[in-house]
């Protein structure tokens, strides 16, 4: 495949004169001398959609990525001609097209560039394979920056970077490293305060180059398929990944439980052994809600059996692990073993499930279990059977969770480690090869076991995850960023790549804590765990080849240090699942990197170790060894230190103090923190009162706390509760005002609230204008604490009567 710029211009095809164009509703269909067709759609004012074919016609309309129910609507859709230049403006942004090679600009509407073409779209005809290479080369403006694209273990600005995507099993990964687990064709550019998106959305194995061949050229490009990809508008970054993740769907709420902390580890077995980690997680008194079970629990590693000898009597287990608060995770990979004698593999065998090779032989492949065939996900019906197939393992064993693995396909002692490209997949109903649905298999998969589990672990909510992933997968499955190594590199990569994968959609995601391969120190191990209770999945995982990984197998300074974190997880469960409702409801990302934060301070362009928890929490990990601190960089604002509430001043770097029980965090002013009390898991208690930490602010801040039953579907129906929290504060006064929406009613009937950094000392509060006696309210005026009922429009706390 032609790769080199000069060449370009001479092997490749270009796009001749536009002859004819025709105008749909939302659409304009440009035809050239040449035969090439550019379809343009306005999805909305910021949105559109740019499709061309060569052939004069369009493939079928199919996207595994889009999610249907959304994106509908614009407000204004105009055609201006002129010579040589056809002009589609909306109420955002203006697309000029040049009717004498089909270049496009993109241009706000005071005219200003927000990305122009360079050699633009062109091709190159795939003899090997038929179709095109589809390539599209744009200007890059100086000093743009570029974020996203999955879970790439390299640095968060990718300016100089030419990156592909093919997703791959990559044990022990290292920096850098191109191919990963996961392909999400989607990036964020930002220059002159301004920030775009494009979504390539093409499964094939695609290509990004964001200025490395050439300092002032963007390209990404395709082995197949078409050039179709969506151009989103901001100007905010916020408003980018936002719109990016609409269009690629959202997941339903997980349940509560899942945001707990998870420990897991390959593997646990016998059932003794799970009893016994089980029962020391409750003696500690270190939280923890699920345990996951690695491919040991089943049979010789088929899928959906039980090793009985080890797990007698896994129903009971579970039943048993249930009730001391803990939920069983179970790994299921894609490789069926050849065994005619297993009832699965002989299924899928009779009704024609597994994929074949080009010329019919199924496709065979050494996983876990031996030699295997893999059922072709890509397949409705597949995906049907596949989804049945839980019935036992989650309906009736009451297994909670299912983790899938191994999913990109991986395929052990072959080259490239996966299917080879002529396997034949039905890729619902568009027949392909490998070469198309390699990137997109994992998905389907992991689309299937999630129909599976959410069916059977009805009424409650379904918890899977998934290893390998592609553009839109967010809607099925939590993830983790795979077999990372106990270094400190590592705990920087995860750091890096959590916050990647949020802005590209794919919120619900975490690193195995502690590192996967090789055996963290005591020291490292406590720095991870102070980073994943952060990250909006947080388990450590191990390959338990090179020793224990639970928290207690370093010491006693290790395990009380980690436990302090993984219980102020447990207290922040109310704030990162008002976080969660947020990201399920409108897109916005659980963390939010600088740049996202405050996209108009260039410092943040290349920051990417310090990132926002939620909306109103600065984390900074610990990444060094034997560091009694570090310099923190403090997006504007004014940030309370979390441990002894000093006041930051923002829009610069500070050194902060971190011995190994300290790991900075800090507060944005103003805002309001919902807290549970300490729980050894979720809804171990009643919560009896819900804690409200208030940070004062002299000016305004407003903060959200989202609630429901932790499980099932009613909030579906309205039974939430989502209030509002605006502060005012100035010297003398605080007033919050309470809006709450939803039908659900908490069952505690207080709030403790703390106030932070009051500069006056309280002498009079009144609750929706009438005044209430501070010992009414439990006043300690020595830490500013109180109680107040939790329902009222406005609450007011003066330093003198009200005159
Ligand atoms: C893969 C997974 C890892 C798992 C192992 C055994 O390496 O990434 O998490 O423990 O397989 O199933």
């Amino acid at each position: 495949m032609i790769v080199n710029t000069e060449l370009e211009t001479k092997g490749n095809l270009f796009p001749g004169e536009v002859k004819v164009f025709e105008f749909d509703g939302n659409s304009v269909t440009f035809s050239t001398a040449n035969n090439v067709l550019l379809r343009i759609t306005v999805l909305r004012d910021s949105i559109l959609r740019f499709r061309y074919a060569t052939d004069g016609i369009f493939e079928n309309d199919f996207s595994y990525a889009i999610d249907k129910d959304t994106m509908h609507g614009f407000n204004k859709f105009e055609i201006q001609e002129a010579p040589f230049l056809i002009t589609i403006i909306t109420s955002k942004i203006k697309c000029k097209i040049s009717t004498t090679d089909l270049k496009i600009g993109i241009y706000d509407l005071q005219d200003n560039v927000i990305v122009e073409e360079e050699l633009g779209f062109h091709w190159e005809e795939s003899f090997k394979y038929g179709g095109n290479f589809v390539k599209m080369n744009k200007t890059s403006v100086e000093g743009e920056n570029f974020f996203g694209l999955g879970d790439k273990p390299t640095n968060f600005n990718l300016k100089g970077r030419k990156l592909t995507l093919w997703n791959k099993d990559q044990f022990a990964f290292n920096k850098d490293l191109d191919e990963l687990y996961k392909s999400v064709p989607f990036y964020t550019a930002l220059h002159s305060n301004m920030a775009y998106g494009i979504f390539f959305d093409n499964s094939f194995r695609t290509h990004f180059d964001f200025c490395q061949d050439k300092r002032n050229e963007v390209k990404f490009w395709a082995e197949g398929g078409e050039m179709n990809y969506y151009f989103i508008y901001g100007p905010k970054i916020a408003e980018v990944v936002t719109s990016y993740t609409n269009l690629t769907g959202t997941p339903d709420l997980p349940p509560l439980w899942a945001l707990g902390y998870h420990q897991s580890k390959w593997s646990y077995f016998p059932e003794e052994r799970v009893t016994e980690l089980a029962a020391k997680f409750r003696e500690l008194e270190f939280p923890c809600d699920a345990i996951h079970l690695d491919i040991d629990y089943m049979d010789d590693f088929k899928c959906f059996t039980w090793n009985n000898k080890h797990f007698p009597d896994p129903k009971l287990m579970v039943e048993n692990l249930e009730e001391k608060g803990f939920k069983t995770v179970v790994i299921i990979d894609p490789g069926i073993k050849i065994d005619a004698d297993y009832k699965i593999f002989k299924e899928a065998l009779d009704n024609n499930y597994f994929c074949r090779r080009a010329d019919g032989p199924f496709m065979r492949g050494k996983v876990w279990p031996g030699e295997c065939y893999f059922p072709d996900f890509t397949n409705p019906k597949v995906r049907e059977w596949w989804a049945g197939l839980f019935k036992e393992l989650v309906g009736e064993i009451g297994v909670k969770g299912v983790w899938n693995d191994m999913n990109e396909p991986a395929v052990m002692e072959v080259p490239g480690k996966t299917f080879p490209t002529d396997v034949r997949h039905n890729y619902d109903g568009n027949d392909c090869s490998h070469r198309k649905a390699h990137n997109i298999y994992g998905m389907q998969m992991a689309r299937a076991t999630h129909d599976g589990v959410r069916k059977y672990a009805f009424p409650k909510r379904p918890f899977t995850m998934t290893r390998a992933n592609f553009a839109g997968g967010q809607r099925y499955c939590a993830t983790w960023t795979g077999d990372n190594i106990a270094t400190w590199e590592h705990l920087w990569l995860a750091n890096t790549q959590v916050q990647r994968l949020c802005l590209s959609g794919m919120s619900f995601t975490g690193s195995d804590i502690g590192g996967f391969a090789e055996q963290p120190s005591g020291e490292l191990f406590t720095r991870w765990i102070q980073l994943g209770i952060f990250h909006p999945f947080c388990r450590v995982h191990s390959s338990g080849d090179h020793g224990n990984q639970e928290p207690w197998s370093f010491g006693e300074e290790v395990l009380s240090i980690t436990r302090e974190y993984v219980r102020l997880r447990y207290q922040l469960l109310p704030y990162l699942y008002t976080a969660f409702y947020q990201y399920t409801e409108e897109g916005i990302p659980i963390l939010k990197p600088l740049v996202y934060f405050d996209q108009e301070d260039v410092h943040t362009y290349y920051r990417s170790d310090e990132f926002i928890f939620g909306n109103q929490i600065l984390v900074c990990p610990i990444q060094d060894a034997h560091v009694q601190g570090r310099r923190v960089y403090f997006p504007r604002g004014k940030w309370y230190n979390f441990w002894n509430d000093e006041i930051v001043t923002g829009g610069k770097e500070y050194w902060v103090d971190a011995p190994l029980e300290k790991s900075p965090i800090f507060i944005k002013e103003g805002a309001i923190i919902p807290k549970f009390p300490v729980q050894n898991y979720v809804d171990e208690i009643e919560i009896k009162a819900l804690f409200l930490d208030i940070y004062y602010k002299n000016g305004n801040e407003t903060s959200i706390l989202y609630e429901d039953a932790h499980d099932g579907y009613d909030y579906k129906k309205g039974r939430y509760s989502l209030k509002t929290f605006k502060f005012r504060g100035k010297p003398g006064e605080i007033i919050i005002q309470q809006h709450k929406d939803g039908k659900f009613l908490t069952s505690y009937k207080h709030l403790e609230v703390r106030i932070h950094g009051l500069p006056f000392e309280i002498e009079k509060a009144y609750l929706d204008n009438e005044e209430v006696s501070l010992e009414t309210l439990d006043f300690d005026p020595t830490v500013n604490t109180m109680k107040i009922p939790k329902v009222f429009d406005l609450i007011q706390f003066t330093s003198k009567a009200k005159s």
